[in-house]
């Protein structure tokens, strides 16, 4: 990318193609203290209410800067970085992290331990990519004394309370509102799908663990999908169509929201799975879509329960588990309470604190990439 200069006009020159900047749009970038505060970096003019009419009387580039004089009075001197850095218009931060495809044969990812002044450390960003690449994270020795699972969510962002309340402990219990509350086994699902928004990230912070059952499962509903999508994209194409219907009850809520099993983003790529068949509803179709999307939905659920797709792990006394709730699914194996206690703690928190936080650790530790 080069800035280029021909009579008052700035051109932005990629080596494939070249195109004038639009005048409006360095003026709305004028950096000097009495456009921009300095502290918060925000504007301290309204672009939005401003005339249209701008133009570029004059201009030069030197030192990596470029100055302009405005039609309007207004000169500024703008760093051709900081341009740069707004010309790749994509978030460089999360998106540069490349998904990595697991199954059953993953091994050696590391985990991490945690120390004082964790959520500061260069350790907390190597984490925070270590979680963007695999979709989990594993962090030891979390202390475990007065719900230090909210101080950690809150360390790295915000708790998102849901009618679970701001943590949950999980625990089997008489009369439970949700099947986690009990010893049965539970097949790979995802969260809290029948919210709008689903909760980005589970945390589950183990605080005590003396059976021999109970083992935690994951599934990575990336490389399944993937997976579906060159074995048989007719299935993957019916599940990643059909919006199906996901509903919660409880005596003071009744949570519903509508997505496709694999849901895609704007450029037809892997976006979120949702999962938990104690809680959806296909809605009526014709009946050879409903086969199709039957047969299809049997097949994804076979390859989340495959043996090939899981791994499976004991989480032990303040091992604390950060899952993501748009990518991994989550199980257990059923457990046996006369073995002793099992409990564990849960909380979620939104993608805002996770890529708040990475950007942050990778600004303090000039990171690039
Ligand atoms: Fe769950």
């Amino acid at each position: 990318m080069k800035i280029e200069l021909k009579d008052n006009k700035i051109f932005l020159n990629s080596g494939t193609f070249k195109e004038e900047i639009h005048p409006f749009w360095l003026r709305e970038r004028v950096d000097g203290p009495e456009f921009l505060d300095q502290g918060t970096q925000q504007r301290l003019f309204d672009p939005s209410s401003m005339s249209c009419e701008i133009a570029v009387d004059k201009a030069k580039i030197s030192d990596g800067f470029i100055e302009i004089n405005f039609n309007d009075g207004v000169n500024s001197k703008i760093d051709l970085n900081k341009l740069a850095y707004e010309f790749s218009n994509k978030d460089t931060v999360i998106k540069s992290i490349n998904k990595i495809k697991w199954d059953s044969t993953l091994k050696n990812v590391k985990n991490f331990d945690f120390k004082d002044n964790f959520f500061e450390s260069k350790e907390m960003h190597d984490l925070l990519v270590s979680f963007y690449e695999y979709g989990f994270v594993i962090i030891k020795n979390v202390p475990t004394k007065d719900n230090f699972i909210v101080k950690f969510a809150n360390s790295i962002g915000s708790v998102r309370r849901t009618n679970f309340g701001e943590y949950f402990n999980v625990k089997s219990k008489s009369n439970p509102n949700d099947l986690a509350y009990t010893t049965l086994h539970l097949s790979p699902h995802t969260d809290n799908p029948y919210r709008n928004p689903v909760p980005c990230i589970q945390l589950l912070h183990c605080i005590e663990n003396e059976v021999s059952g109970g083992l935690s499962t994951l599934v990575d509903g990336y490389t399944v999908t993937e997976r579906l999508k060159i074995e048989n994209p007719e299935y993957y194409n019916i599940l990643s169509q059909i919006k199906i219907k996901f509903k919660f009850i409880d005596k003071n809520v009744v949570l519903e929201d509508w997505s496709e099993l694999i849901h895609l983003d704007e450029e037809k790529n892997f976006k979120q799975v949702r999962f938990s068949p104690r809680l959806d509803y296909v809605p009526i179709l014709e009946k050879n879509k409903l086969d199709l999307y039957y047969k299809a939905r049997k097949n994804l659920s076979d390859l989340y329960n495959s043996e090939k797709n899981r791994i499976e792990f004991k989480l032990m006394p303040k091992d604390l588990m950060m899952m993501d709730n748009y990518r991994v699914l989550h199980g257990r194996t059923k457990f046996d309470p006369k073995e002793g206690k099992r409990f564990l703690q849960g909380c979620y928190i939104d993608f805002d604190s996770t890529e708040g936080k990475l950007r942050h650790l990778k600004r303090k530790f000039n990171v690039n990439g």
